[in-house]
């Protein structure tokens, strides 16, 4: 309202996640009017800026992304720029110490300075990485809350590496935050895709009673990229693959998969069904896991680096480039059922998808027609996450002819074939949830406890043996151990073919 303020200040202002993600979704929500109108940002880091400084180095990282009908109106370009211009007029510059409750004294005095006495909302998005997490919570909790409206701070992993230093991490924010004004992001979680699971499942009579082990053989969730950990090896290797995406993206889509109806879509409501998911999932086992790692190879004139290549990277790291898995909820719907993981990095392509295998129809009357690979014939639904967004539902059809001959085709949904509007990005949805305060997207505590207590064990087993991961070059699908696994469980990788 008009009588309200909100400061959005990003604390880290100068790193990449900042500069890359987060000053860019708040322009669109700005530029869709989604802000509301009196909102001002402050980007707070060490670095000395000047607000000019801060504005000049933001501008470059925005772009307009919106409708592609009115991309094709004259007035848009201009229209764009203007609006640019309004919010880089809203964007302003505190140089501080994390651990200084003076400097965070200044940036609340500065904050008070332009909220002019109304009613004030204050978020902080901690870009920052997590050993600093407490001090600037500390620091901003006492000295730069909101004495009028809510203070929120927005945190991204890693939490923790395990267990108990993910526990720790949360007894120590909750020294000055209340859970309800933590909001620790998954941005798998504002994915267009991701949202849209609920939606198929809950909303198609065609799908909703076949979500169940009386019809589904498995369900594969799969994360690759095609580039390796180029320039954050210092990071990575601290954590590998399987805290990296698994543990969090990967599982929260499970959760979310195979969760029980929720009572309504309310926060609590769909954050209690995700939490009795993967407090009925069994602990990692090590023998339903995998682990790989990219070496170097060339190709032509083309050299690929190996990840322990990166000069960041500590020689002879036996950390998880790669990872696959095999998970088990058991539960009267899930029993049985094997959800399969794949996640990797220096792979052959970069994509992000769910795929449903569901079983074979019984008594199948063009048995004759599939030969005896009955697999080649199960119906598969894909959920196509990234890039190219897309659902698409593998059925059996008629090669039209006189002769009995069937194929597997695809009823193809695809995103940019059927919607004109640009997919927003994951962190403009989630920012936009974060200032209204809707938290069905963020991660509760004992959510993130059920989730490190599932791949803690594992973890600690695979450290305490060195585990040595199975080398795939760099650039190719990843280790045959993958197949394996899978096979174990008579399931084929639905993204092989
Ligand atoms: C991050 C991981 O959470 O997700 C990165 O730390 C990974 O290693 C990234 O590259 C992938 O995100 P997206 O949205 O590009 O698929």
């Amino acid at each position: 309202s008009g009588d309200s303020t909100l400061s959005i200040t990003v604390v880290g202002a100068s790193g990449d996640l900042a500069k890359k993600k987060i000053f860019p979704a708040l322009f669109a929500l700005y530029y869709e009017d989604f802000l509301p109108k009196n909102f001002i940002v402050y980007g707070h880091a060490r670095t000395k800026l000047t607000d000019e400084e801060l504005r000049d180095t933001v501008s470059r990282t925005l772009t307009c992304r919106i409708d592609k009908r009115v991309i094709r109106a004259t007035n848009c370009r201009e229209n764009c720029e203007n609006k640019m211009e309004e919010f880089l007029k809203r964007c302003f510059y505190h140089s501080g110490q994390y651990n200084s409750e003076e400097d965070f004294e200044e940036l609340d005095k500065k904050l008070k300075e332009k909220e002019a006495g109304k009613l004030a909302h204050r978020l902080f998005y901690l870009s920052i990485p997590p050993n600093l997490f407490v001090d600037v919570v500390k620091c901003a909790s006492l000295k730069a809350s909101s004495e009028s409206g809510w203070t929120r701070v927005i945190v991204e992993k890693p939490f923790g590496r395990d267990s108990e230093s993910s526990g720790e991490l949360t007894r120590s924010l909750k020294q000055y935050l209340a859970e309800d004004q933590i909001f620790r992001i998954d941005h798998y979680l504002g994915k267009e895709l991701v949202e849209n699971l609920s939606v198929l499942r809950f909303s198609n009579l065609v799908f909703e009673p076949l979500w169940s082990r009386n019809y589904i053989r498995n369900v594969q969730l799969i994360f690759s990229e095609d580039f390796g950990t180029e320039g954050r090896g210092g990071y990575f290797d601290n954590y590998g693959i399987i805290r990296d995406i698994m543990q969090n993206h990967l599982l929260q889509i499970l959760a979310l998969f195979a969760m029980e109806t929720p009572v309504s879509l309310d926060a609590e409501d769909v954050r209690n069904e995700k939490v009795k998911v993967l407090r009925s999932m069994r602990p990692l086992q090590l023998e339903d896991v995998v682990v790989g790692q990219y070496k170097g190879h060339s190709k032509g004139s083309k050299l690929y680096p190996a990840y322990t290549d990166d000069p960041t990277v500590p020689n002879g790291s036996l950390t998880p480039t790669f990872a696959a898995a095999a998970l088990f909820i058991d539960n009267a719907r899930w029993d049985g059922v094997p959800f399969l993981m794949k996640a990797g990095k220096a792979l052959h392509t970069r994509r992000a998808e769910i795929r449903v295998q569901f079983r074979h129809v019984p008594g199948n009357l063009y048995k004759r027609n599939f030969g005896t690979d009955l697999d080649k014939a199960t119906n598969e639904l894909v959920l196509r996450v990234q890039p190219d967004e897309a659902v698409y539902l593998k059925i059996n059809n008629k090669v039209p002819g006189l002769g009995m001959r069937l194929d597997r085709s695809d009823l193809n949904l695809l995103y940019r074939a059927r919607y004109t509007r640009e997919i927003p990005d994951a962190y403009e949805r989630l920012l936009l949830d974060a200032v209204e305060g809707e938290r069905r997207l963020f991660i509760r505590s004992d959510e993130l406890d059920a989730a490190w207590s599932l791949f803690t064990p594992l973890l600690k087993e695979l450290e305490d043996k060195k585990i040595g991961p199975e080398l795939y070059p760099y650039g190719s699908r990843g280790p045959v151990g993958a197949h394996y696994l899978a096979a174990k469980y008579n399931v084929r990788w639905g993204d092989l073919g």
